[in-house]
């Protein structure tokens, strides 16, 4: 397996290479084979010691990381602040310490607030700590994992025995929902336009502003597109993303209500006429049924992606913690 990773922190796709993509794919696939194997274990990362960090809730990305961390021989330290002396008045940093004290080496961060795993990535390496940090999720920011497992998805849709960036070369993905507040859209958009796709975003004015294509640094804005109406993202669309409205992030009223959103730009069998024959969709989960899908199309195995996303979840943070767990510095 390769182990020329030369990356020590993962905390946006914003500066991936298309070589790093190709890696965590290869990787993942790697891993994908040793899921379906009876012992489902390998010693890769045995002796080091993974801290899951939650400040913030989670289902699948948190129990994704302890299983690949389990699954690749690590110990896995996980942490819920309400029970965490956090509620006596201990800081994150002093924390993130004590878990660096005890021998953390991986330490995997979701926080609401933006920019959180970066700062603290910045205070261990100050302290020459040896710590590899994850960015498991922060804020409206980014959310690498999610935007690398999702890639994963789709390539070996369109590929599965050898799936690499370049099967994305052509295809016209949309985005659908949320996306002023989201941040899986953030680090896909960068995935995708790095492989050639073609990115279309729809939803509202108010969860879509015009000025969203310019926060995106990215050299291939050129195939970036804005749209307020759902058919001109979905029509000859390869794969539909969808996104669930981030209500504990909207600090006020962006909705008419949710039966008015799920009319214009909720996703359904009869929308997805629109689509290329064959079209795929994809829900980083939770799900809010009825409102951004429907609830039929999200159970719709012909379609929906949804569980093979989280399934791959999985062997592709296995890759990441293999690559990030063996990097030399
Ligand atoms: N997709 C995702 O991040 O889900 P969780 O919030 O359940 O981790």
């Amino acid at each position: 397996m390769n182990n020329n990773w030369q990356r020590k922190h993962i905390l946006s796709l914003e500066d991936f290479t298309v070589a790093e993509y190709d890696m965590v794919l290869s990787t993942a696939l790697s891993f994908r084979s040793v899921l379906q194997s009876k012992t489902k274990k390998v010693p890769a990362l045995q002796g080091q010691v993974v801290a899951n960090l939650f400040f913030e809730p989670s289902t699948r990305t948190r129990s994704s990381f302890e299983l690949a961390a389990k699954r690749l021989s690590a110990d896995v330290l996980n942490f819920s602040p309400g029970t965490s002396s956090l509620t006596k008045g201990e800081t994150i940093m002093d924390t993130v310490t004590t878990y660096w004290s005890m021998g953390a080496n991986i330490m995997v961060i979701r926080h609401s607030g933006a920019g959180v795993p970066l700062n603290i990535a910045s205070q261990l390496d100050k302290l020459n700590s040896g710590v590899s940090v994850f960015n498991a999720g922060d804020g409206m920011h980014q959310h690498p994992s999610q935007g690398l497992l999702d890639l994963f998805t789709i390539c070996c849709c369109l590929d599965a025995d050898n799936p690499r960036i370049s099967l994305l070369e052509g295809k016209k993905i949309a985005i659908v929902g949320d996306i002023l507040h989201s941040r899986v859209a953030r680090s896909n958009i960068y995935s995708l336009l790095a492989g050639g796709a073609e990115v279309h975003l729809a939803a509202p004015p108010t969860l879509l502003p015009m000025l969203f294509k310019e926060t995106v640094n990215s050299k291939y804005q050129e195939r970036l597109f804005v749209h307020w109406e759902l058919k001109p993202a979905l029509e000859e669309a390869d794969f539909v993303m969808t996104l669930r409205l981030q209500k504990e992030r909207m600090s006020e009223y962006l909705l008419p209500s949710l039966r008015e959103y799920h009319q214009l730009f909720g996703i359904t069998h009869d929308r997805l006429k629109w689509c290329k024959p064959g079209v795929k969709v994809l829900h980083p989960g939770p799900v809010n049924r009825g409102v951004e899908i429907s609830s039929e199309l999200m159970d719709d195995a012909n379609y929906s992606l949804i569980g093979e996303q989280v399934t791959n979840g999985v062997a592709v943070r296995m890759a990441l913690l293999y690559l990030i767990g063996n990097y030399k510095g």
